[in-house]
C-alpha cells in the first residue's frame, strides 16, 4: 500500500563538513552585529541536535509498521539528514560556546527534557511532536529560502550551514508527517499538539533568546537590546505571515505538501549543490574521491 505522499521524492543525505568555514566567525554575526537575532540564530542551533535525535528516535519507533518501499527510503533520507545536521550543529554549537554563548547548556537543558519525552510519553505523542515541529522548520526554513540572507548573517560560514539546513528541512518536510498518518495517528491530536506547540515554542525560544543575551556583557549594555528590538520587531520572522503559515497546520486534513516548494528546493540544490555549487567543495564523499 502506498503511504508516502510523494511517490517521485527523493531525499539525499549529504555528508558535508561546516567546520573549516566557521573560521574567525565574530561574536554577533548577525549583520549589523544585531544582538537579537544573532542570540535568536545561537538559541535555535544549540536546540538542533537533540531535537533532531528526538525527531530521529520519534520517528525509527515506527520504522517496522512502513510497508511503501518509498517511504521507507525517504524514512532512510530522513535519518540521514537529520543525524548531519546534529553533527554540524553541535560543531557550531562548540564554536558559539567559545565565543561566550550558552550553546552548551541549552543542548545539555533539551537533551535531558526530550530524553525523558521518549522515555516516559506514549511514542504517537512523540511523533506527532515531531511532525509540528517539523512545519514550524519547514516554516523558517521557506522563510530563509526566500529572505535576503545578506541582511540576516554576516558571515558565510554560518549563512551556508543554515541555507543547507533550510534545504533539507524543505526537502524532507512530508516525511514524519506521512510516518504518522500512516501509523495512523489522528487528526484531533496532530491539531492539538500544533496549538500548544506554536505558542509554547515561540514563548520558550524568546525566554532563551532574552536569558542568552542577558548572560554576556554587550546584552546588558544601557539601550543595546532596546536597540535591536526596534530593528527585529521589523523582521518578517514576527510577521502575522509567518504566524498564519503556522496555523495552516491547525486545519483538518491539512498536509505539509501544500505548500509547493519544489521550484524552490530545486532552485536552492542548484545553487548550493548544483554543477558549480557553492558547498560541493565542504562535500566529504566528493573530497574523499
Ligand atoms: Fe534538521
Ligand atoms: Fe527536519
Amino acid at each position: 500500500m502506498e503511504q508516502t505522499s510523494d511517490p517521485n521524492r527523493t531525499i539525499t543525505t549529504r555528508r558535508i563538513s561546516f567546520e573549516p568555514s566557521l573560521e574567525g566567525l565574530p561574536k554577533l554575526f548577525a549583520t549589523d552585529e544585531d544582538l537579537i537575532r544573532s542570540h535568536l540564530v545561537a538559541v535555535l542551533t544549540s536546540l538542533f541536535p537533540d531535537g533532531e535525535d528526538f525527531f530521529v528516535a520519534a520517528v525509527r519507533h515506527y520504522r517496522d509498521r512502513i510497508t511503501d518501499p518509498v517511504l521507507k527510503k525517504q524514512v532512510a533520507g530522513f535519518i540521514g539528514q537529520e543525524a548531519i545536521h546534529g553533527r554540524e550543529h553541535r560543531v557550531l554549537n562548540n564554536a558559539l560556546a567559545d565565543l561566550g554563548y550558552p550553546t552548551h547548556r541549552i543542548e545539555k537543558m533539551t537533551a535531558w527534557g526530550l530524553g525523558m519525552r521518549l522515555r516516559k510519553a506514549p511514542p504517537i505523542t512523540n511523533l506527532a511532536l515531531t511532525a509540528a515541529l517539523e512545519h514550524y522548520t519547514a516554516t523558517l526554513a521557506e522563510l530563509l529560502l526566500t529572505s535576503d540572507l545578506e541582511k540576516e548573517f554576516s558571515h558565510e560560514g554560518i549563512r551556508d550551514v543554515f541555507l543547507w539546513h533550510a534545504l533539507e528541512e524543505s526537502e524532507h518536510k512530508a516525511v514524519a508527517f506521512d510516518v504518522y498518518r500512516a501509523v495512523g495517528g489522528s487528526e484531533r491530536m496532530r491539531i492539538w499538539t500544533m496549538k500548544v506547540l506554536r505558542p509554547g515554542f515561540a514563548i520558550f525560544l524568546a525566554i532563551h533568546v532574552l536569558v542568552s543575551i542577558l548572560s554576556t556583557p554587550e546584552g546588558r549594555k544601557r539601550g543595546a537590546l532596546r536597540k535591536s528590538w526596534r530593528s527585529f520587531k521589523q523582521s518578517e520572522i514576527v510577521s502575522k505571515d509567518v504566524w498564519s503559515r503556522l496555523k495552516e497546520y491547525d486545519r483538518r486534513g491539512f498536509h505539509p505538501n501544500d505548500r509547493d516548494t519544489t521550484e524552490l528546493e530545486a532552485k536552492w540544490r542548484g545553487i548550493l549543490f548544483g554543477e558549480e555549487g557553492t558547498l560541493n567543495e565542504l562535500l566529504v564523499t566528493k573530497a574523499a574521491a
